[in-house]
């Protein structure tokens, strides 16, 4: 199907559910509906995001969807995985041969679940928890009112270092001997630039800390080869989410190698076995997991030079906004090693205003804390990403035409311009990359079945 760019809806009302089924479903397919013309007509710009290729996306319509494979292969608490078992077999050795080590679980159902598995894996409730501090891009679901302080872990954040919301590794390496934590956390949802990983891990082994690394942000860029390698730097574990800069489907996963002791004896691999099920999970979504196969298969072909123009997208973006005047962060170190840039935003009425106006525009982003901020919901910066503009073939000269947008919307430029010209270029870009064809397009509309 050729790039038409679709049309632009405007936002429904919100009908409460009546009794006639028939009528809400007719209302939920054309909401989805709309959906997908608003992101064919929209530059999509959140750094968490991306496009699943349309060849993996097809095992989510599978039996597989429907069944059950609690446990291991080959030793499962269901009948029925005859023919699945070695399919996440498979899918485990795919992973160990991206990210070169010798253990991973792809059974996690997102990285938020991924993180309390390993947490769980590698110390218990009541331990101390080191992690990097909100305002320095720390993930929520790692503090003292998420997903790690809820289940009784006691956070303690690293000083970090404002100018480039990173860890001040020397401060926070005499920290962690100071604190001395169970666990020590790296990886943040804000991850411009790598972390100094191994004065940080050198200070946790002296005080017998164990060591994870949250690489949701960064999977893609890991397995490309093109931010930092964890793994080979020491850290225990690595936690990820498989669906921002790696496009996979909406998932989890945990690697490691099966030669790492914990300090009782246990080998660490068989712990992370038990935490993931039962600890954590019963069932763990073999059609994501099949997916998650696709998605690693292709990676090992496409994975390098996406991650190279992913990068370098954002590097163009963020040089067209600074040239434009627009207060990208951390000018003196580059902006970004990364998928991800910051902009401050506060001249322009904040974050929330501006990314409220962009997505009226066609320009989909998310409102995001800077240093020295104290609410997210009225925060001072937008954050943007590329992984999924990259992944839809955009280049160089797309992301100077993106940055004249992005800049036009925050000065509040006119409307309609913004949005023509965003839907204009938008129609040039129409199929998923990086991956083998299908046929199928980014944005396709779904076909569903009529009701009547
Ligand atoms: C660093 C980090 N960890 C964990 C998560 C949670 O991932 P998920 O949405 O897969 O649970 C995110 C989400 O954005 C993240 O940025």
């Amino acid at each position: 199907m050729l790039g038409d760019g679709g049309t632009f809806p405007e936002p429904m009302d919100f009908p409460a559910a009546g009794a006639d089924g028939k009528a809400s479903i007719a209302f939920i397919q054309g909401q989805v509906i709309r959906h997908h013309q608003r992101f064919r007509a929209s530059i999509p710009l959140i750094a968490s995001e991306n496009l699943i290729s349309p060849r993996a996306a097809e095992m989510f319509a599978t039996d597989l969807h429907n069944r059950y494979a609690e446990g291991l292969p080959g030793s499962r608490y269901y009948e029925g995985n005859v023919d699945y078992d070695p399919i996440e077999t498979h899918v485990e050795d795919l992973a160990k041969r991206l990210f070169n080590c010798s253990f991973a679980d792809v059974r996690p159902v997102s990285g938020t679940a991924a993180n309390i598995s390993a947490l769980f894996s590698l110390g218990d409730a009541g331990d101390k928890f080191m992690a990097p501090e909100l305002s320095a891009g720390a993930h929520i679901s790692t503090q003292r009112f998420g997903a790690a302080g809820l289940r009784g872990f006691t956070t303690i954040t690293y000083p970090s270092i404002p100018e480039t919301m990173s860890i001040d590794t020397e401060v926070a390496a005499e920290a962690i001997r100071v604190e001395k934590p169970r666990i020590c956390y790296f990886g943040q949802s804000v991850f411009l630039f790598p972390s100094d990983l191994e004065p940080l891990i050198e200070a946790a082994r002296e005080v017998g800390a164990s060591v994870m690394y949250d690489a949701a942000h960064v999977l893609g860029l890991i397995a490309g080869g093109c931010f930092q390698d964890p793994l080979g730097d020491g850290v225990d574990l690595v936690t990820a989410s498989t669906h921002k800069t790696f496009a996979g489907p909406q998932h989890g996963i945990i690697l490691g190698n099966d030669d790492v002791k914990l300090p009782d004896g246990m080998m660490l691999h068989k712990r992370v076995r038990s935490r993931v099920f039962p600890g954590v999970h019963s069932n763990h979504h073999l059609h994501k997991v099949a997916a998650l196969g696709i998605s690693l298969a292709e990676a090992l072909e496409f994975q390098a030079d996406y991650a190279i123009a992913t990068i370098a997208n954002a590097k163009v973006l963020a040089e067209g906004l600074w040239s434009r005047g627009m207060k990208v962060f951390a000018p003196d170190h580059g902006f970004t090693e990364s998928h991800t840039i910051l902009v401050d935003v506060q001249e322009f009425g904040g974050g929330a205003e501006v990314s409220l106006r962009a997505e009226a525009q066609g320009l989909v982003m998310n409102k995001n804390m800077l240093p020295g901020d104290t609410s997210a919901i009225s925060p001072s910066g937008i954050r943007l990403g590329t992984p999924e503009m990259t992944r839809i073939g955009m280049g160089g000269d797309e992301m100077d035409e993106v940055a004249d947008l992005i800049h036009l919307a925050a000065i509040g430029g006119k409307g309609s311009e913004v949005r023509g010209r965003a839907l204009e270029l938008k129609k040039r870009f129409f199929t998923v990359e990086y991956c083998w064809p299908t046929g199928a397009g980014a944005y396709d509309n779904p076909i569903f079945s009529p009701l009547d």
